[in-house]
């Protein structure tokens, strides 16, 4: 019967230079950004020359094509798919990103920010990629919004659904039942016809790594959609949209197992590409991470040049803090999306933590976690293992383990995961101590259990799978 091999990637936000990549408004925004804005052509333009040369069948991409629906960064990205395409097939979904779902599209011109930036709308998109995917499909079903769920057959043995989960007819991302009813009949007919089913969606079916994260990333009806599909036949689906490269399972009530791969965002650290290879007996799944991008034709490492923008949206906090500059500190968490002014009388405790904690070492956060009462101590020959380590770096590394899915893992002997495990333990164990149950409680031992799921990858490997068929 052959095979089949195809590789995703997602969030590959385009953002076209013109809208402007200088002065401090920009600067602001970009800083803010675990994806590198800026240079998002270089980098989609080196994983689609690295993607050309590959043995895949085709490139998919989990949606989120553009920065944010505007109409010429969708110009300039078509023109890079349409290269791709001389090379591999090419299928794309978009989403909400892709028709500026919060009417709020931006340019950056020095100090300002204009919203005067024509856009893509939702009932332009089916026309205008339909090069990358409907014109292939055998099957499509056109939602209300304009974009359509397509069914494609990929290589030897593989249906891709590439599907369009923008709207449930409640204003949340899901289908309408009539399209899931659609999706679930071609599953079952790509398996009737001895086809593995592979679907790709942009939004969550399963929160990961704890729902305190990334529950809002979810469709909410996400359970009934999973097992939906799990009972349908479907093993794989590739979802984007969090940014986080995971991979978790699910099994339905009635007993079937779905794998969900969250594929991160190319343009962002670690740029990942995840390739699915099925053959007659089983489907492996390995992920490889671009190497390299060129800026002005100069080659860069681009697994560290992610990782460094990606770290700035912690340091720039630590940074206008330490230089003790409330209004920075400020604007640094509005341009986080964070309502400054709803925080109120929290602002300056969470300004002033900060403060404290820019200036101290593992050793003296360690020392004073320590004399907490009623918390769990810290065993002072892992704080003394990492004390030459400041507080803001232990906090980069696990930001970059929750985007890469802890490709450096810290087990539960490790000193890192004593250390880092054991400062966000403190609450619960408080909590614990002094008999407070409920709400807090509850919240508190979520985030231990995050923390070994952030510092381990959790059970199940976030690179690499195989499943029978
Ligand atoms: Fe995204
Ligand atoms: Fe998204």
């Amino acid at each position: 019967m052959g095979k089949s091999i195809l590789t995703f990637i997602a969030d590959t936000h385009h953002y076209s230079k013109t809208l402007g990549v200088s002065g401090k408004a920009f600067a602001l925004r970009s800083d803010s950004d675990q994806k590198c804005l800026k240079e998002t052509g270089e980098i989609i333009d080196s994983a689609f020359g690295f993607l050309s040369n590959t043995e895949c069948d085709a490139v998919c991409i989990a949606g989120d094509l553009t920065n944010d629906g505007e109409k010429i960064s969708h110009m300039e990205f078509r023109e890079k798919l349409y290269k791709l395409k001389e090379h591999k097939k090419v299928y794309t979904v978009t989403a909400t990103h892709d028709w500026c779902c919060d009417g709020n599209p931006r340019r950056f011109s020095g100090d300002s920010v204009y919203t005067d930036v024509p856009i893509l709308n939702h009932n332009d998109i089916y026309e205008f990629y339909r090069d990358f995917g409907v014109n292939d499909a055998f099957a499509e079903y056109k939602t209300t919004l304009g974009p359509a769920s397509y069914a494609v057959n990929v290589g030897d043995c593989v249906t891709l659904l590439g599907l369009i989960d923008d709207k449930n007819g409640r204003n949340s991302a899901g289908y309408k039942s009539a399209h899931l009813d659609w999706i679930c009949e071609q599953i079952r007919l790509a398996v009737k016809n001895g086809r593995v089913p592979i679907a790709m969606e942009h939004h969550l079916l399963i929160p990961h790594i704890t729902p305190l994260f990334t529950k809002g990333a979810c469709s909410p009806d996400r359970e009934k959609i999973i097992n939906a599909f799990a009972d349908a036949g479907l093993k794989i689906i590739i979802v984007g949209h969090s940014h986080l490269q995971r991979i978790d399972k699910h099994i339905s009530p009635s007993g079937n197992e779905i794998y969900e791969i969250n594929v991160g965002s190319l343009v962002g650290y670690p740029a990942p590409m995840v390739t699915v290879t099925a053959d007659e007996s089983k489907i492996t799944v390995k992920t490889d991470y671009l190497d390299s991008f060129e800026i002005d034709g100069v080659k860069v490492n681009a697994q560290k040049y992610l990782a460094d923008h990606s770290k700035k949206i912690i340091s720039v906090l630590f940074s206008a803090a330490a230089q003790n500059d409330r209004e920075l500190f400020r604007l640094r968490l509005k341009a986080l999306g964070i309502n400054t002014e709803k925080l109120g009388a929290w602002f300056l405790p969470l300004f002033f933590t900060f403060k404290e904690l820019s200036r101290m070492t593992v050793s003296q956060a360690g020392r004073y976690v320590n004399k907490i009462p009623f918390a769990k101590k810290i065993p002072q020959e892992s704080i003394d293992a990492l004390s030459d380590f400041t507080v803001q770096q232990i906090a980069e590394k696990v930001w970059l383990n929750i985007l890469d899915g802890a490709r450096e893992k810290y087990t539960s002997d490790t000193h890192f995961y004593k250390v880092v495990a054991g400062v966000l333990s403190v609450p619960a164990s408080v909590c614990g101590q002094m008999k407070i149950g409920g709400k807090p409680s509850e919240l508190f031992a979520e985030l231990q259990r995050a923390a070994d799921e952030i510092l381990t990858g959790g059970e199940i490997s976030n690179e690499i799978l195989t499943v029978n068929r």
